[in-house]
């Protein structure tokens, strides 16, 4: 196996009761590599995400992180292991401002017992101050979540997940919920921060104009399997891909 690789996924299989979220997903995802996630609702895109994170654990295969399998390991033990995500939904505290936020995230991996309690020491606040600076948050320090836009509160969960300078950053959906005139900027934001960063990433995404423009390769999923792996472009241009996932044809999950 060689060393460049970060995710490696091999002969993935995850069934919900008779649905197929997973059926024979392999592919090797290289160290600081930008992945989009494609597929139409249902096909299997979170699945893969939850069993990376290990909060499903899939029926047969394995995926390995850097070389080490971690399917039989805790979502906090992998977690440790340099995975961080965000979520389809932002999970933020929402009468926390901004800044509180980031420190509850800066605790939280110092201390389960004060993750609650933002710490104020000065430590933390320049780690804080350097995120919100990267991710041009900082006008926005002392504003309380629940007054964010909605790209702000996006912008703040990727910030959050940054925290933990992970190996592997899992990004779903970013730009769901974000305004049309605020998804470019935001995602130029992101991929910003992350510029010469070794992090691998891996977002899901719908908005075909975000997979063409951020991401170096495209995987599209339809009904648990991988229909094609390949550059944006010529993933985007594929019949498949057209037909199962950016429209041309309604497909049958898409009623599920
Ligand atoms: N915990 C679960 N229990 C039962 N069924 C599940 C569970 N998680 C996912 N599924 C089912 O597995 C299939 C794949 O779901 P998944 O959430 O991975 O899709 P997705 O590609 O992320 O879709 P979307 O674009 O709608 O977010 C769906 O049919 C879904 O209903
Ligand atoms: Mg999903």
């Amino acid at each position: 196996m060689s060393a460049s690789i970060a995710i490696s996924a091999h002969g993935l299989q995850k069934k919900f009761g008779a649905v197929t979220a997973a059926a024979d997903i392999a592919f090797d995802i290289a160290h600081g590599e930008r992945v989009s996630l494609i597929g139409s609702n249902g096909a299997g895109k979170t699945t893969f995400v939850n069993m990376v994170t290990g909060y499903i654990k899939p029926d047969a295969g394995d995926i390995l992180l850097d070389g080490t399998s971690i399917i039989r390991m805790a979502p906090r033990q992998i977690a440790r292991m340099g995975v961080a995500r965000s979520f389809q939904i932002p999970q933020l505290y929402q009468s926390l401002s901004v800044q509180d936020n980031l420190l509850a995230a800066i605790a939280a991996q110092q201390s389960t017992l004060s993750f609650w309690r933002p710490a104020r020491n000065t430590d933390s606040l320049a780690s804080a101050g350097e995120i919100l600076g990267r991710f041009d948050l900082l006008a926005h320090a002392d504003r309380l979540v629940s007054e964010l836009p909605g790209g702000v509160r996006k912008l703040l969960d990727i910030a959050m997940a940054l925290t933990r300078q992970p190996m592997v950053l899992l990004l779903d959906e970013p730009t769901s919920g974000v305004s049309a005139d605020e998804k470019f900027p935001m995602m130029d934001t992101v991929m910003r921060a992350l510029e010469g960063s070794r992090t691998t990433v891996l977002f899901v995404e719908h908005d075909m104009d975000i997979v063409a423009r951020y991401s170096e390769r495209v995987i599209a999923f339809y009904s648990g399997r991988v229909i094609a792996d390949d550059k944006p472009e010529q993933a985007l241009a594929m019949p498949d891909v057209k037909r199962y996932v950016t429209g041309e044809m309604i497909s049958v999950t898409d009623h599920a």
